[in-house]
């Protein structure tokens, strides 16, 4: 019997709708191909609905949403909602209760993107960031003390326990491991860097250097070990992005450095990211936000979404469709694209949908 995925799907705010609809499309073509089966659960989450009822993301959803074999996310972000509101309240909240301890995010340049870096193409910029997704300043741990008076003291404080630190260390040094610049025939070693702040952070990233030596030297010998301070790591993914394979960091500083790293595989028109429990519901979605004023225009890139998509395939163990997702968004990009920046393709965001849906459904 073929096996029937039941994927959660949440379109969000701003064009989070417009890119989702394409990655579902391109999601039945797959599902048509190589014929497995496919149950759609749409929830109508984001700024809208916070606006006319208050509620981000309801016990009752949460709770459906651990039934699902995965969820699909559009965007979250909306500009009549105070900052932290849905992010918070809806995201966040997602990535916690549904521990989705582990933030992935390849960075990779398609043949036939401008690369912004000089001298660079898709050898150089080839590598991922693995972020942790649960811990760091994200925790909320803090607070006001004399709030609106001149002595205004803010307060939040950044988090982690060993095992937290174990847990993503551990899928880091595993992904060197099988998906590394050695194992796919890159390069002489698969090699795991730790991205921290030793010099300063010196409780945080202390935990975190111990753990990843001695975790390194007792399990895995055969993965070279690389430390960058994070400031120094800005300035190397742009000087020598080929130094890197995967990369391993906490969770404030991955958030940063994927943005950085965003623009150096073609912007976020193309940057994917998803957020594992390798042992639970993991979700997928672009990186690039809700950009409100290209909503409704047709406008936007749905790329990354899609490319989010392919990144559920795989994780899902549909590695073949995971396959063709990915050669299908290369071949537009070689091919069809005249940009990756929104408004700048040469055709509309369910144009560029549809091409993906043919190449998956027919190539
Ligand atoms: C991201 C985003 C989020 C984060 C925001 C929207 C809370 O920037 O997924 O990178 O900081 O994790
Ligand atoms: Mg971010």
């Amino acid at each position: 019997m073929t096996k029937t995925y039941k994927i959660a799907v949440i379109g969000g705010d701003g064009t989070g709708p417009e890119v989702v609809a394409e990655a579902v499309k391109v999601l039945d073509a797959a599902a048509g191909r190589f014929g497995f089966k496919v149950e759609k659960v749409w929830y109508d989450l984001g700024g809208e609905r916070y606006k006319r009822t208050g509620e981000t993301l309801p016990d009752s959803v949460l709770a459906e949403l651990r039934q699902c074999d995965a969820i699909l996310l559009g965007a979250i972000g909306h500009p009549d909602v105070k900052p932290g509101i849905l992010e918070k309240g809806i995201l966040l909240r997602m990535r916690f209760e549904l521990d989705q301890y582990i933030n992935l995010r390849p960075v990779r340049l398609f043949p036939g993107v401008d690369c912004p870096i000089k001298d660079k193409g898709p050898n150089e910029i080839d590598y991922v960031v693995i972020r942790e997704n649960t811990g760091d300043v994200y925790t909320g741990v803090g607070g006001f003390l004399m709030k609106d008076t001149p002595h205004e003291v803010a307060i939040q404080t950044a988090v982690y326990t060993r095992f937290q630190v174990d847990r993503c260390l551990r899928y880091a040094f595993e992904y060197a491991r099988v998906k590394g610049k050695k194992a796919r025939g890159k390069g002489p070693n698969n090699t795991l860097a730790l991205v921290g702040k030793t010099n300063v952070l010196t409780y945080i990233y202390d935990l975190w250097e111990r753990a990843f030596h001695q975790m390194g030297q007792q399990f895995y010998p055969d993965i070279k070990r690389e430390y960058y301070h994070v400031d120094a790591a800005c300035m190397w993914m742009i000087k020598n992005p080929e130094w890197f394979d995967v990369i391993v960091t906490g969770n404030m500083f991955g958030d940063i450095i994927t943005d950085l790293a965003a623009i150096t595989q073609g912007g976020m028109g193309i940057a994917a990211g998803a957020n594992i429990n390798p042992e639970g519901v993991s979700m997928f979605e672009p990186i690039g936000g809700s950009a409100p004023k290209y909503t409704g225009k047709g406008m936007i890139n749905p790329l990354a979404a899609i490319c989010a998509m392919g990144m559920m395939l795989d994780t899902l163990g549909l590695h073949d469709p995971a396959e063709k997702v990915e050669q299908a968004v290369g071949h537009v990009i070689a091919n069809k694209l005249k940009g990756l920046a929104a408004g700048r393709m040469g055709y509309t965001t369910s144009q560029v949908g549809n091409m993906v849906s043919e190449y998956v459904a027919s190539c």
